[in-house]
């Protein structure tokens, strides 16, 4: 019998690239949004017409739905596996909004924790974490300049930061908490209650199904700046922050590969790994290059618990996982979001 797969935020960028791996791997999806980046974000952050594609497609039942709704119980009970990527998604936005960011990240997942324990807990769960849990803690290392980026001193650091970098006493905005917090009680459902839950901090996850405003996608959204003229702001670190940026499908395509073969409690740090790092100002001459624009930009003060340098030391994922790959180059990534942000410009002009 064909598996059904229910996907929290399924209209959103994760989520929605989600439900076309499994579509295409032979699964069925029940898909669960309540297109409340609207609300986060205002209208054009809306995730909404990422589902249209899939409102006529059998192998997709879709929900305009809370995860905080009580009728999301009966959804959680009768599926075979569930992918969570519903959440307040933006640091900085969470500076402003603390207490929806803590009801959705943390009440949202514990609530559906709960409903796996309590009614469905053979299922495998993955929980889209983030490497903002880990604070300010890599900016409490040293870094050089070389050329547009920074680079550790510390030759070691050299392919990323792994999953032993402490996560507490420093600064992170509400968001890293709440996502530290979900974070957590996802691991404990997996130690105490043996739940198939497995748990990825992420780095930068993007593609044309972005729906980018300032707070939240910064790829697209530097694209978007660059096709429409409009002027960037650099906050912080003059622009040589360092990135790593993976596509969204290539994701979705080690989650699918989690619920096949799920590691309970296994925490993974995964981004686009060192291959696919990028500093802001890097990022600048790869999008003249892919855009045929230049983007202006000007400096601003630095955000709050801003990382310097983050890249995500994959050894642990590829160990676990050693048939997943990343077969999106950091041009490609660009590339398709250039090509999905042209279609939608030319759609509204
Ligand atoms: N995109 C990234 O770079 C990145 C990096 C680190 C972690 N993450 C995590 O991955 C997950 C997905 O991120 P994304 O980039 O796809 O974000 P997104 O905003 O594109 O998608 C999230 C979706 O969840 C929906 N949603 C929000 N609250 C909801 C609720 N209460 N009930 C139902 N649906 C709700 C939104 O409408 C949206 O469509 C999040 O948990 C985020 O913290 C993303």
């Amino acid at each position: 019998m064909t598996e059904t797969i229910l996907v929290t935020g399924g209209a959103g960028l994760i989520g929605s690239m989600c439900c076309e791996e499994l579509i295409e791997n032979g699964y069925n999806v029940v898909s669960v949004d309540n297109y409340g980046r609207g609300d986060i974000f205002g209208d054009e952050g809306n995730t909404e017409s990422n589902v249209t594609e899939y409102l006529d497609d059998d192998r997709i039942d879709h929900h305009q739905m809370d995860i905080r709704d009580d009728d999301f119980d009966e959804i959680v009970a009768s599926v075979d596996g569930i992918i969570h990527t519903a959440a307040q998604p933006s640091h900085p936005r969470s500076i402003e909004i603390p207490y929806e960011d803590f009801d959705i990240n943390v009440r949202g997942t514990l609530k559906l924790l709960e409903a796996v324990r309590t009614q469905n807990p053979d299922i495998p769960l993955v929980f889209t974490s983030t490497n903002k849990v880990y604070g300010e803690m890599p900016n409490y290392f040293s870094y050089e300049k070389v050329g547009d980026r920074f680079e550790p001193v510390d030759d070691t650091l050299w392919n990323g930061f792994d999953e032993s970098l402490r996560i507490d006493q420093n600064k992170h905005t509400p968001f890293g908490v709440s996502k530290a917090s979900a974070d957590l009680y996802v691991q404990e459902y997996a130690r105490m209650y043996d739940i198939k839950a497995g748990i990825f901090r992420l780095g930068c996850v993007t593609g044309g199904a972005a729906h980018a405003v300032e707070l939240h996608n910064w790829e697209p959204y530097f694209v978007k700046l660059a096709l429409t003229g409009e002027e960037l702001s650099i906050y912080g670190y003059e622009g040589y922050q360092v990135r790593d940026v993976i596509h969204a499908k290539d994701l979705a395509n080690l989650f699918r590969r989690y619920l096949e073969s799920p590691s309970p409690g296994q925490v993974y740090n995964v981004g686009g790994g060192r291959k696919n790092s990028i500093s802001l100002r890097e990022s600048f001459d790869l999008i003249e290059e892919v855009t045929g624009n230049t983007l202006e930009y000007s400096h601003a003060e630095q955000r709050e618990a801003d990382h310097q340098w983050w890249i995500s030391d994959l050894s642990k994922v590829h160990r676990h996982y050693p048939d997943w790959e990343i077969t999106h180059g950091l041009r490609e990534i660009f590339e398709d979001i250039t090509k999905a942000l042209r279609k939608n410009l030319d759609e509204v002009s």
